[in-house]
């Protein structure tokens, strides 16, 4: 239709419109605009933000590396900026579902399976109803989440996490992962298409051939997955064993960019603890949050995250 046209015919056009119908409108015989039913709309707008979501997992095989504190405090962040944000505890010991305090009420739905993406995981339906805290969506874990790892170690489910997290509507995801190599740490990179690597020890240098062998099974679903970033953590500038740890980190630079250092912060990372919320909000402005900012903005124009642009929930 000619857009000449459109004025004198709008109330037809929109019962038009209101019954399924799309308009194109024409100016000098090109499409300039459409008018399309309500629900189109919102699926385009749906798609949009599908390809825009970045799911990106923090992984390293041992325990104690830092990946929930980078995790809960990322998500935090990029909240906080106004980023549509979830997190899915996939660790069974569910330390950052702790963190949050969550575990400290018996009524609360993460104890329950059913909470948890361990239906997922099963083969037994779609992602669960997330618990909202801190201005994001979290999948809780616990122990039951462990009953994953025996039963997809004889199944095919290493797909089904991946599945159920493409059509969710964020900007971002973040995937705690399990320590440990297992099929459930392979179903968790397999959901992601980044990972972030924290290191804290040497231990954590010396597992990177074992996370290499997860990633390696993991791209059978995951084809584009790969290490986005070495992240030194928890770590102090003048110690010896830190300045260690970020020298030998920096021999995989050409795996990955090594990120800014995210310092040790004991008292505040205390506080964190005690008050069951996340660093970044107790103390925006501690060199601990600072360095969490940093890095939130480094992963944000590595993996294309729209920092700035966030689109309103
Ligand atoms: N920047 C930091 N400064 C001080 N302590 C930290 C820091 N980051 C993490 N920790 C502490 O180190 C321990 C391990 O961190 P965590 O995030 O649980 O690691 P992971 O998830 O890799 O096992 C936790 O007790 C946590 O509170
Ligand atoms: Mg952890």
């Amino acid at each position: 239709m000619k857009s000449r046209e459109l004025q004198a015919n709008v109330s037809e056009l929109l019962a038009d419109v209101a019954g399924g119908q799309a308009v194109i409108v024409e100016r000098y015989n090109q499409p300039i605009a459409a008018l399309v039913p309500i629900k189109d709309f919102h699926l385009l707008q749906a798609g949009k933000q599908r390809r825009g979501m970045k799911r990106i997992a923090l992984s390293n095989i041992s325990g104690g590396e830092t990946k929930t504190t980078l995790t809960l405090n990322l998500a935090a962040w990029y909240a906080r900026q106004g980023l549509r944000v979830g997190v899915i505890d996939l660790d069974p010991q569910a330390s950052l579902t702790k963190f949050l305090g969550l575990h400290l009420d018996p009524d609360s739905p993460a104890w329950t399976a059913e909470a948890t993406v361990l239906g997922v995981l099963m083969g037994r339906g779609g992602m669960p109803e997330p618990i909202r805290i801190f201005d994001f969506d979290l999948w809780p874990a616990n122990e039951l989440l462990g009953d994953a790892t025996a039963r997809l170690m004889q199944g095919t489910g290493f797909t089904r996490l991946r599945e159920a997290t493409q059509d969710l509507s964020y900007d971002v995801l973040l995937l705690d992962t399990m320590p440990g190599m297992g099929p459930l740490l392979i179903a968790s990179l397999a959901a992601a298409d980044d990972i972030l690597v924290p290191v804290n020890s040497v231990k954590g240098l010396q597992n990177l051939e074992p996370l290499a062998q997860m990633i390696t099974a993991a791209r059978s679903w995951s084809p584009d997955l790969s290490v986005c970033m070495f992240i030194p953590s928890g770590l102090q500038a003048n110690l010896n064993y830190h300045k260690l740890v970020v020298q030998a980190l920096g021999t995989y630079s050409d795996l990955a960019p090594v990120g800014p250092r995210v310092r040790e912060a004991n008292r505040l990372i205390g506080l964190q603890s005690l008050q069951h919320r996340p660093a970044v909000l107790i103390e925006p402005r501690n060199g601990f949050s600072e360095d969490i900012g940093e890095l939130a903005v480094q992963v944000a124009s590595l993996v294309g995250l729209p920092l700035g642009h966030a689109v309103a929930p």
